[in-house]
């Protein structure tokens, strides 16, 4: 029985090898973390546009927050003869081991979002200004704070993606010497209570605070923990309260808790990604902020940086980042505030989304 089930898998396995290396050529391999956050539908909806415009022939996968699956796919682009991948890691360490096979077929590789970090196997960089992104998050809550002793509520991304580290440094380099002078009191970690008398955070300090408020990206892990904070809290702790919610997924389902919570009467809150679903939420008064980062811009910077890799050309880049191995390559977009005062103005009249798309503009 047991030679039978090693026989079929061998099978199964060279079927598979077959149907591979018959099918099409793939010139650009694209790899998305996963379809559960919406983020990475938007990204994919832009890649489509540009593939539209160009003569290459491009593929696009998704890993389903799983590493395993992403090996699996940067495996399936290798085989199908992909010359430049481009790539959004599920988990930053992880992924260094699919892109060092790539890198070992002489592929080009481009980390897409999401810096991949500790191997020399990544090519270029394309990005937003992540802790851009954090900073203008604490802006906006120092902006909407008067007087002192107001409640911060403290949230971050998975303590396995880079850029979460990058929002959550951004974010503190505003709000810590606002925590330092008295004007916000957190109220969800005494990890951040620990270190608030330190403006720059090592990044064992930062991980320690991520991991204690982590949301994991995941919706559902960042109500549970903001039921549990409000739960554990006393209605001294509420009122007026102050939220950093690291992107428009979380900051939805965060926002949910504490509007259900009858002892706050007020919440400033953050976001980023300007998802759909988030703007409608600006546009109701339910999420105080996000911050855009323009898919369509990311999408075509790094098609273009792939298609000037095919044609033999060095792609211009800005500026650098360290992934603890090397300094990488990197080209930078800038990122855009948006309220429910400019919501019209930089969403609908750019065309990123058309006005029927929403209600009560
Ligand atoms: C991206 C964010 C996104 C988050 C969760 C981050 O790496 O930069 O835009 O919201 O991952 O998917």
């Amino acid at each position: 029985m047991k030679r039978f089930v090693v026989f079929l898998m061998a099978v199964s396995i060279l079927l598979m090898n077959f149907a591979v290396s018959f099918a099409a050529g793939v010139d650009v391999g694209i790899v998305l973390p996963t379809k559960d956050e919406p983020r990475w539908l938007q990204d994919r909806a832009r890649f489509e546009d540009v593939i539209k415009a160009t003569p290459y022939s491009v593929e696009v996968l998704f890993s389903q927050g799983s590493s395993a699956a992403e090996k699996t796919n940067v495996e399936t682009l290798i085989a199908k003869g992909a010359k430049v991948i481009i790539i959004c890691a599920h988990d930053a360490a992880a992924a260094g081991i699919a892109v060092e096979n790539a890198k070992a077929e002489g592929i080009t590789v481009i980390s897409y979002d999401r810096l991949i970090t500790g191997t020399d196997a990544i090519d270029y960089y394309v990005t937003f200004d992540s802790i851009s992104v954090g900073e203008a998050m604490g802006q906006y809550l120092v902006d909407n704070a008067k007087g002192t002793g107001n409640p911060l509520y403290l949230y971050a991304g998975a303590l396995t993606d880079n850029n979460a580290f990058l929002f959550f440094q951004g974010a503190w380099n505003i709000l810590q010497p606002k925590i330092a002078d008295g004007t916000f009191v957190i109220k969800n970690s005494t990890q951040a209570l620990a270190l608030k008398g330190i403006k720059a955070l090592t990044r064992e300090q930062q991980a320690a605070i991520i991991g204690e408020v982590t949301t994991d990206w995941d919706m559902n892990v960042a109500k549970s923990k903001a039921e549990a904070h409000l739960t554990a809290m006393g209605a001294a702790d509420k009122g007026q309260v102050y939220i950093l919610a690291p992107n428009d997924g979380t900051s939805r389902s965060i926002a949910d808790v504490f509007a259900a919570d009858t002892d706050v009467s007020k919440y400033f809150i953050t976001g980023q990604d300007a998802e759909k679903a988030s703007v409608q939420y600006i546009i109701d008064g339910r999420q105080s902020m996000t911050v855009f980062k323009d898919t369509r811009t990311l999408a075509s910077d790094a098609m273009n940086m792939a298609i000037e890799i095919l044609q033999g050309k060095t792609p211009a880049t800005d500026t650098f980042y360290d992934n603890t191995m090397i300094q990488v390559p990197a080209k930078q977009s800038p990122v855009v505030i948006v309220t429910k005062e400019n919501v019209k103005s930089i969403l609908i009249d750019s065309g990123y989304y058309s006005a029927g798309e929403f209600t009560g503009l």
